[in-house]
């Protein structure tokens, strides 16, 4: 299936809960027509997600769903999952969403939702991964794109970005570091999707219709 024409382009949802710079990369890309795709929704669940400025800014739609206003994240995901389907998306993109989405949510969207961790994957699932890095004295960190499988980070991997770790190098900086190598291969993974070169069948990442038993890795400074 290829989506990169006009009458067919990739419609993205946008998953947030903080500050968007992800999703900035993803609207700059996208209006300099390097991302054949559209930005139909982002949703946050947070109110104070500063995404939704960013979204606000674009002219991109965007909504609010709070996951405190629910009794259950199965109710919560629910209405994520409406409120996406209501537009018709393609892909969704998890960037900064910080909820653990349900098995039946990973399975109404399996094989359209990326997600990007700040970590070397499978090295660092969860939280606090620039400090565990350093504290294990590791020579490289970066960022991998995934698959988003009922597993947490555990999904197909796809694209990873790699940097040295210098002497130097704080959990901040390497954030700050790490963030930029995010900006660069999230939108990239994104117009593999696009153009119907990327694809998910079998709990596998495909590639030009070669399976993906590594990721591809892209060496940063
Ligand atoms: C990114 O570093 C991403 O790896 C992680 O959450 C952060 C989101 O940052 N999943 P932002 O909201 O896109 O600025």
């Amino acid at each position: 299936m290829t989506l990169a024409t006009e009458a067919s382009r990739c419609r993205i949802g946008v998953l947030i809960s903080g500050s968007g710079t992800n999703l900035q990369a993803f609207i700059d890309q996208v209006r300099d027509g390097k991302l054949p795709a559209e930005i139909v929704l982002v949703v946050a669940n947070r109110r104070d997600a500063y995404g939704l400025k960013r979204a606000q800014a674009a002219g991109i739609p965007c909504v609010c769903i709070p996951h405190g206003d629910f009794d259950s994240r199965e109710a919560f995901d629910q209405a994520v999952a409406a409120e996406l389907d209501a537009v018709g998306v393609d892909l969704v993109i998890l960037a900064g969403f910080m909820r653990i989405l349900s098995a039946s949510f990973v399975r109404h969207f399996e094989g359209r939702i990326l997600n990007i961790h700040p970590a070397l994957l499978p090295l660092y699932p969860g939280l606090n991964t620039h400090a565990r890095t350093l504290e294990a004295g590791d020579t490289h960190h970066g960022s991998t794109v995934h698959f988003v499988t009922e597993e947490l980070d555990g999904g197909p991997r796809v694209l990873a970005g790699r940097i040295p770790i210098d002497k130097s190098d704080t959990p901040e900086s390497l954030q700050a570091r790490v963030q930029d190598v995010e900006h660069r291969i999230y939108p990239q993974t994104a117009t593999l999707f696009a153009t119907g070169r990327l694809t998910y069948r079998d709990g596998v990442a495909w590639l030009d219709g070669q399976k993906l038993i590594d990721p591809i890795v892209r060496d940063f400074e």
